[in-house]
């Protein structure tokens, strides 16, 4: 079973002024596919904070996929993708293509999440968008694919079979 970790970034959500809904339908939609989730996390927009979490959770905790939600648009405290950036060692440009693309489906107001994916280590991160809706139209598209990734990660498989 693959362990993941969740980060909600969201100033009013780390000091209880909003419930957080987002991480509790990224909960539902990892466990609903085989998946544990072993940490769980609302911190601030704040990007030493949003780094911290996500060495921790990739290098100490050595989780297979850490999935953010929120701090992805153009306020000016939106600081997730930057803080993702910094982190990781490897791009993964097509996971958040195939979310906007498949988004923009549904929302031109996709085009505005600037949202990224990449490798640390042993450890897939993906950047969601905010609001739940934008969480679950993002993440169940792209869920049943991050396996059969992670498990290339993580030496498992070594070949696409399809
Ligand atoms: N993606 C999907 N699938 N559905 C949505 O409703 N909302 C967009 C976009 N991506 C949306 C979406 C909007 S309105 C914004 S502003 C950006 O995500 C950034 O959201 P964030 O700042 O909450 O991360």
């Amino acid at each position: 079973m693959y362990s993941v970790g969740i980060i909600t970034a969201s100033d009013k959500g780390s000091k209880g002024e909003r419930v957080d809904k987002s991480g509790d339908v990224i909960r539902e939609i990892v466990e609903a596919s085989g998946y544990k989730v072993n940490r769980y996390v609302v911190v601030p927009d704040e990007i030493e904070v949003l780094k911290k979490e996500l060495i921790y959770m990739s290098d100490e905790l050595k989780l297979n996929l850490i999935v953010t939600t929120g701090g992805t648009g153009f306020s000016k405290r939106d600081v997730t993708p930057e803080a993702t950036k910094e982190i990781i060692e490897r791009e993964v440009p097509g996971i958040s293509e195939a979310i906007r693309a498949y988004s923009l489906t549904i929302t031109k107001r996709a085009m505005l999440s600037r949202g990224i994916s990449g490798i640390r280590g042993n450890t897939l991160i993906v950047n969601l968008p905010g609001s739940p809706k934008a969480v679950r139209e993002s993440l169940e598209y792209i869920i049943t694919e991050l396996e059969h990734g992670i498990k290339i990660l993580i030496g498992e498989d070594s070949e696409c079979a399809r």
